[in-house]
């Protein structure tokens, strides 16, 4: 998977566009200024160079070194590279930061439920008490019939009972969906789409 993301992401222009995820943009009303922001999975850097043009101070991770670049880059030309860090990390396999953040977001960071489990309550234990964490990721039903994108692999899809499982211990919800909305990110999303979208808070 990850030299598929490399050669991806290889490929001239931004996979999913420059601007972030439109889920993201609403709730991000939600974080105090200049918030400590952690994103795993950012690949090219569209959500985390947006939240820190937004004042945040953001860590963005990611396995897919030629997704690392573009991002830094879009930092650059933004001007926010003092805003945004891009750190490779395999999320299956990697050491937690011992920092402590004030929101968590999860964009299509699509893993095999395995390293998941693991991975998902791990990074929900770097929130702060009252932390946000942000979420949208393709839904089982994407499978049935969409083609605005995703893995095409069940395993690695996500449903709000797997978010609850995998985090509710340590997180309270405040916002859960599932259903089909219209997509329109780059060439790899666009058309309609069954996501799932969840907002929950560090207890
Ligand atoms: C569908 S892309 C989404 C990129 C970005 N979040 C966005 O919405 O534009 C999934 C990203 O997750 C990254 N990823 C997948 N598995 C990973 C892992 N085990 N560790 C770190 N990053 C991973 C990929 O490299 C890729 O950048």
């Amino acid at each position: 998977m990850q030299a598929q993301w490399n050669e991806r992401f290889a490929a001239p222009g931004h996979k999913y566009g420059t601007e972030p995820n439109a889920f993201l943009r609403q709730q991000a009303a939600l974080l105090a200024q200049a918030s400590q922001v952690l994103v795993p999975g950012d690949g090219e850097g569209r959500n985390g160079v947006w939240l820190a043009t937004q004042g945040h101070q953001v860590l963005a991770l990611d396995y897919a070194e030629a997704g690392l670049a573009k991002a830094r880059a879009l930092a650059d030309q933004q001007g926010v590279s003092h805003r945004y860090s891009a750190q490779w990390a395999d999320l299956a396999d990697w050491t937690p930061p011992r920092q402590r953040f004030d929101a968590l977001v999860l964009v299509y960071c699509h893993l095999p439920s395995a390293v998941r489990r693991v991975a998902h309550p791990q990074l929900a234990s770097l929130l702060s008490p009252g932390g946000w964490c942000i979420v949208e990721g393709f839904h089982p039903r994407q499978l049935q019939g969409y083609t605005s994108g995703g893995p095409r692999d069940i395993d690695m899809l996500l449903t709000l009972a797997d978010l609850r499982a995998e985090m509710g211990d340590l997180l309270d919800e405040t916002l859960a969906f599932e259903g089909e909305v219209a997509l329109s990110e780059g060439s790899g999303h666009q058309g309609p789409g069954h996501v799932t979208r969840w907002v929950a808070r560090r207890r």
